[in-house]
C-alpha cells in the first residue's frame, strides 16, 4: 500500500494511504475522543459523534472514524468547531451517566474519565438536566456484572459477541429507553453468553466488569 504523509496537530506523520484517521491519529499518541469505534470493525457505526476534527478544506468538522488519511491532508483535532461538538455528545452522554467514580470497578481506566480531561469539561454536566435510567443491575453471570444505567450504547459489546459466533445480547428500545440488553430481557446466566469476556475487555466504562 503506498505511503502518503500528513499533518495532524502540526505534526508530520506518514501512514498507508487510505488508513482510517482515528486510528493513525491514535497511533501516533494524538488522542481523539472515540466510543463507538473498534480497530477490527471494518465498518465504523459513527454512533457517538464524539471523535469530531476539523480538517483544511471541509467546510464543517467531521468525525474521525469515518475519514481515510490521504496526502497532503492537514487535520486538527483541537479546532473550536470539532471541541464544541465533541463537548456537547460528551456532556449529553453524562447528562444520563450516573456519576459515582469511587465507588466504580472501572475507576482511572474509564475511557470516560480520560474524555472529560481531554475535553475540558467535568464528569457531572450542569450544562443538561441530568436524567438516570435507575434500570436493574444484572450480576447473574458467574464471572461478571453488568449495569446497564453506565452502559454508553457504543454497542462495542455486541459486535464482538457477534464476533465470538454468538449473539448473547443486542439493542432494544428506542430514545432514551434504549438499552443492550439480552433477549428477551433474560438474565445473563441464562443467555447464550458463553463467559469469553471479550465484552468486558472492550467496555469502555464500568458497564461490564469482573467480579472479581
Ligand atoms: S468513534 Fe467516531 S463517531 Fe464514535
Amino acid at each position: 500500500m503506498k505511503t502518503i504523509s500528513l499533518t495532524i496537530d502540526d505534526k508530520k506523520i506518514t501512514a498507508p494511504e487510505g488508513e482510517n484517521l482515528l486510528w493513525v491519529a491514535l497511533d501516533n499518541d494524538i488522542y481523539i475522543p472515540n466510543l463507538c469505534a473498534l480497530r477490527d470493525k471494518p465498518e465504523p457505526a459513527a454512533a457517538c459523534r464524539l471523535c469530531f476534527v476539523e480538517i483544511d478544506g471541509y467546510s464543517q468538522p467531521v468525525t474521525a472514524c469515518t475519514e481515510a488519511v490521504r496526502q497532503g491532508m492537514v487535520v486538527n483535532t483541537k479546532g473550536p468547531r470539532a471541541l464544541r461538538l465533541a463537548r456537547t455528545g460528551f456532556e449529553l452522554l453524562m447528562a444520563s451517566h450516573p456519576v459515582d467514580c469511587g465507588h466504580c470497578a472501572a475507576n482511572r481506566s474509564c475511557e470516560l474519565q480520560k474524555m472529560a480531561a481531554h475535553l475540558h469539561v467535568k464528569l457531572k454536566t450542569k450544562r443538561f438536566r441530568t436524567l438516570l435510567r435507575e434500570l436493574p443491575i444484572d450480576s447473574s453471570a458467574p464471572e461478571f456484572i453488568y449495569d446497564p444505567n453506565k452502559c454508553v450504547l457504543c454497542s462495542r459489546c455486541i459486535w464482538v459477541c457477534r464476533q465470538q459466533g454468538r449473539v448473547a445480547f443486542g439493542f432494544a428500545h428506542r430514545g432514551f429507553e434504549r438499552v443492550i440488553t439480552t433477549f428477551g430481557d433474560e438474565p445473563m446466566a441464562e443467555s447464550k453468553c458463553q463467559d469469553c469476556r471479550e465484552c468486558i475487555s472492550v467496555c469502555p466504562c464500568g458497564a461490564l466488569v469482573l467480579k472479581d
